[in-house]
Order: C-alpha cells, then sequence, then structure tokens
C-alpha cells in the first residue's frame, strides 16, 4: 500500500519559533524575570494540562473560551482534560492545593508559558501561544494592589521598548451593585434588540455585560448610549475605584476610564483593565490599537471553587504580540554575542584533541566556535569567516605533533604558532 504523505506543517494556529527570532524571545523572558523580581513576584509553572471542570468552573460556562475555544481530551481512563487556556484559574488550584494561604499573604507570583485556545487564527490571534501574567493573592483587598499588577505588566512593555501605552480601566462592580446594572442594561438593550447583532441578542441571556464589547458596526452605534456601570457602583466599589485611579495618577500610569472594558472571562469583579498599543497599519497609515493584555480583579474565583473567599488580582500580557510589535517597530534588541575564536583541525588525531581543548576553553570561561565535523582548511575557515570570528586555532598534524597550535588572525590572514600548552591563556589575554 502507498504511504501517504506527510503534511509538514506545523498544525494551524501554532508557530514554530525558530533560531533566527529567538533572540527576540530571550529578550522577553528576561525582562519577565527582571520586572518580577524588582517588584517581588515569584515564578510558579503548573502543568499545561489540567481537568476540565476547573476552567468550567472558573473562566465560565458562557464564556467563549469555555463554550467554543477549549482544546479538550479525555484519557484512556475517562479524565476530561484540558489544554489549559488560561493561567489564572490554575494558579488559583495551585494556591488550593499547596496551602499556599500558609505562606506570606499576599503571595505573588508570576508565570510564562504556552495557552491554549481554539480560535480562527489570524494575525495575533493563535491556538497555541503563550502568555506572562502577574497575579496577588490573598493579604488585604487593597486597591494598591490593583495598581501593582498594572505597574508591573507596564514596566515590562516598557523595557521591552515598547511605545504608545495606555491602560483602559474600568469597574465591573460586585454582587451588589452589578445585578442593578444587570437590569438596566437590559433594559436598554431590550428597547434596541432589532439594532443589534445575533450574537448579542444571545448576549442578553448569556452574559449581558459582554453586549458593551461587541466590536459589529451596528452595535459599536448601540453601545455610545448604553448605561454604563461605573455610574452605578456601589460605596464600597466607587471607593475601591477611586482609590486605584487615586494610586495610577499618582504614579502616572498612562490610563483612561473605559466603561466598555468588561473582558471575557466570569471571574472578575471591581477593577478590569487592558493594555493597548498603537500600531500602523499594514499600509503603514492608519493606526490601529492592539490589546496586548488584560486582567483585574477575580475576588470571587475562590468562592466559585467552593473555598474561603480570598481577594485577588492579576493581568496577564500576549508575548506573540509583544514579539510581532518588537518586529514591526524594528525595535533593537541585541542579538546574541558570538564567540570570537574559532577551532579548525584537520585529521584524525587533530580532531581529537581539539576536542578536549573545546573543553579546556569552556572550563575557563571562554565559548570558542568550531565545525569539527567538516574535514578540509577552507571549509572550515569559510565557517569561522562566517561567523564573524577574529581569531582561528589551526590544529594539524603537525601541530598535535609537536603540542603546538597557530593563531590566525581572521582580518589580516596573519598567523602564529605557539605551544598548545599555552593557548588557553594567551586567548585569554586577547579576547
Ligand atoms: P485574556 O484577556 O484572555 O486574559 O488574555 C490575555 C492576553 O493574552 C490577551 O490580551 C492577548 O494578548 C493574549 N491572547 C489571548 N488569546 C490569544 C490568542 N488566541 N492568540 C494570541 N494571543 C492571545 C487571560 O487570559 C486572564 N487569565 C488574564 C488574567 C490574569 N486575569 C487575571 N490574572
Amino acid at each position: 500500500m502507498a504511504k501517504k504523505n506527510i503534511n509538514f506543517y506545523s498544525v494551524k494556529g501554532t508557530h514554530d519559533i525558530l533560531p533566527s527570532e529567538q533572540y527576540i524571545w530571550e529578550k522577553i523572558r528576561k525582562e519577565i524575570r527582571d520586572v518580577a523580581e524588582t517588584y517581588s513576584f515569584s515564578r510558579i509553572d503548573t502543568p499545561i494540562i489540567e481537568n476540565l471542570d476547573l476552567f468550567q468552573r472558573g473562566v465560565g460556562e458562557a464564556t467563549d473560551i469555555v463554550e467554543k475555544q477549549m482544546f479538550t481530551l479525555t484519557t484512556k481512563g475517562g479524565d476530561k482534560l484540558v489544554l489549559r487556556p488560561e493561567g489564572t484559574s490554575a494558579i488559583a488550584r495551585a494556591y488550593i492545593q499547596h496551602g499556599l494561604s500558609h505562606v506570606g499573604q499576599p503571595l505573588k507570583v508570576y508565570y510564562e508559558g504556552p495557552f491554549f485556545r481554539y480560535e480562527n487564527p489570524q494575525a495575533g490571534r493563535y491556538r497555541q501561544f503563550h502568555q506572562a501574567g502577574f497575579e496577588i493573592i490573598g493579604g488585604e483587598n487593597d486597591p494598591i494592589y490593583d495598581v501593582q499588577v498594572m505597574l508591573a505588566n507596564l514596566r515590562l512593555l516598557e523595557s521591552l521598548k515598547l511605545k504608545n501605552i495606555s491602560i483602559h480601566v474600568n469597574s465591573i462592580g460586585c454582587k451588589t451593585c452589578r445585578p442593578i446594572y444587570k437590569k438596566k442594561l437590559l433594559s436598554y438593550y431590550k428597547s434596541k434588540k432589532k439594532e443589534i447583532c445575533k450574537d448579542c441578542n444571545r448576549r442578553m441571556n448569556d452574559n449581558p455585560l459582554r453586549l458593551l464589547d461587541c466590536k459589529d458596526e451596528k452595535c459599536e452605534v448601540v453601545k455610545k448610549s448604553a448605561p454604563i456601570m461605573i455610574d452605578d457602583l456601589c460605596a464600597t466599589c466607587r471607593r475601591h475605584f477611586k482609590e486605584v485611579l487615586e494610586y495610577a495618577e499618582e504614579l502616572k500610569l498612562p490610563y483612561q476610564i473605559n466603561p466598555f472594558v468588561v473582558r471575557g472571562l466570569d471571574y472578575y469583579n471591581r477593577t478590569v483593565f487592558e493594555f493597548f498599543t498603537e500600531i500602523n497599519n499594514a499600509e503603514g497609515e492608519k493606526s490601529l490599537s492592539l490589546a496586548l493584555g488584560g486582567g483585574g480583579r477575580y475576588d470571587y474565583l475562590f468562592e466559585i471553587f467552593g473555598q474561603r473567599s480570598t481577594p485577588a488580582v492579576g493581568a496577564a500580557l500576549g508575548l506573540e504580540r509583544i514579539a510581532e510589535v518588537i518586529k514591526s517597530l524594528k525595535i533593537n534588541i541585541p542579538v546574541r554575542q558570538k564567540n570570537k575564536v574559532f577551532l579548525i583541525v584537520i585529521g584524525i588525531e587533530a580532531k581529537k584533541r581539539g576536542m578536549s581543548l573545546v573543553e579546556e576553553f569552556v572550563k575557563s570561561g571562554i565559548n570558542i566556535s568550531e565545525s569539527m565535523g567538516k574535514n578540509s582548511l577552507g571549509a572550515q575557515l569559510k565557517a569561522a569567516d562566517k561567523e564573524g570570528a577574529v581569531l582561528a586555532l589551526i590544529l594539524g598534524q603537525k601541530e598535535v605533533f609537536k603540542e603546538s597550535i597557530i593563531i590566525r588572525d581572521m582580518k589580516t590572514g596573519v598567523q602564529e604558532t605557539i605551544l598548545l600548552k599555552k593557548v588557553v591563556a594567551e586567548i585569554k589575554r586577547r579576547v
């Protein structure tokens, strides 16, 4: 039977990060670590697979993520699992599982890694993507933590030289004030039923707050005159929101109140926010707003999980979107420094000696490049040139026999021979 050809494409909505792009990702990861350290967030890693019900309960049954976007699987033993679509529910699960409420509160953690959503792939939207997130869990329900999360995310974006960042902030209230507002919102939208899209007609039953972030043209018009949550906040939520804004003001954060930020996950209450940057479209003319990340308070998540009420706030940034902005703005990120020294070996004895010589260099803290699989001097010199080496060390049969080595200046071609046992010290002196 003829063998079916293999399809040599990565799975729809997934992408490779090639060696040539790694310097951008290394830089992003480095800045995540540095910002986390600066603001005292400790790293946490959770598995990529979790139980399905964690997200059904945490993120909410009526959300796009749970309804349409989860990669689910059933194990041979019948367990229903999911490739994690987001991090917050998993961090809360770990907090509960490991009794992290018993360590110093609040717990400040960060994470970075791949997440999965079954979405229609398009620019900035993938089925496997990466997020970095910062979460503050437990302790006091203090608005200062909301702003600390905003600050860490903002500093991360700034450290990567992203420009024109704005934080759109809103409050979606609490169990006391939100139901009253929802009624008002619904009665407004009921009067506009014929003017809104099919999805919004459905949202009226499932998830009324999401009416406010519909991007359909007709709905955008209706939305403009809709009642807004911050007019209906209860006294406690109003005070919380006021303090958030005061801290943001004090820190001169580039924030603006946006009553249409409601977020797509059910676990939020009170403060919600999203990070935007302005980019030009493909023709380089029109400025477009790109959502880089978002977050907010999720004080009810632990109750949803049947636990003691625990205040919490966090946010996550989409790393593909950040990497794309860095590329499109041609932000200068230093590429890894290439090795200055290249070892060339000719003949089997030289190869053997060359292998241990490389180790001697590594031990003394000098990385050197080589292409020992190649046999000819010409091919290896070419490789040294391509690597941009300043010095080449040439070890042939004769040199091994005499326990010497040739040092060649790659620019001038000038060569000199020295004793093999002195070469590490000599190179250390020169580079
Ligand atoms: P989210 O808004 O769903 O929030 O995702 C955060 C960011 O991840 C988005 O703003 C976007 O940059 C990126 N992102 C989401 N989906 C995709 C995708 N399909 N392709 C590429 N990038 C994507 C959360 O996930 C919450 N867990 C954030 C949070 C943390 N809230 C509290 N703590």
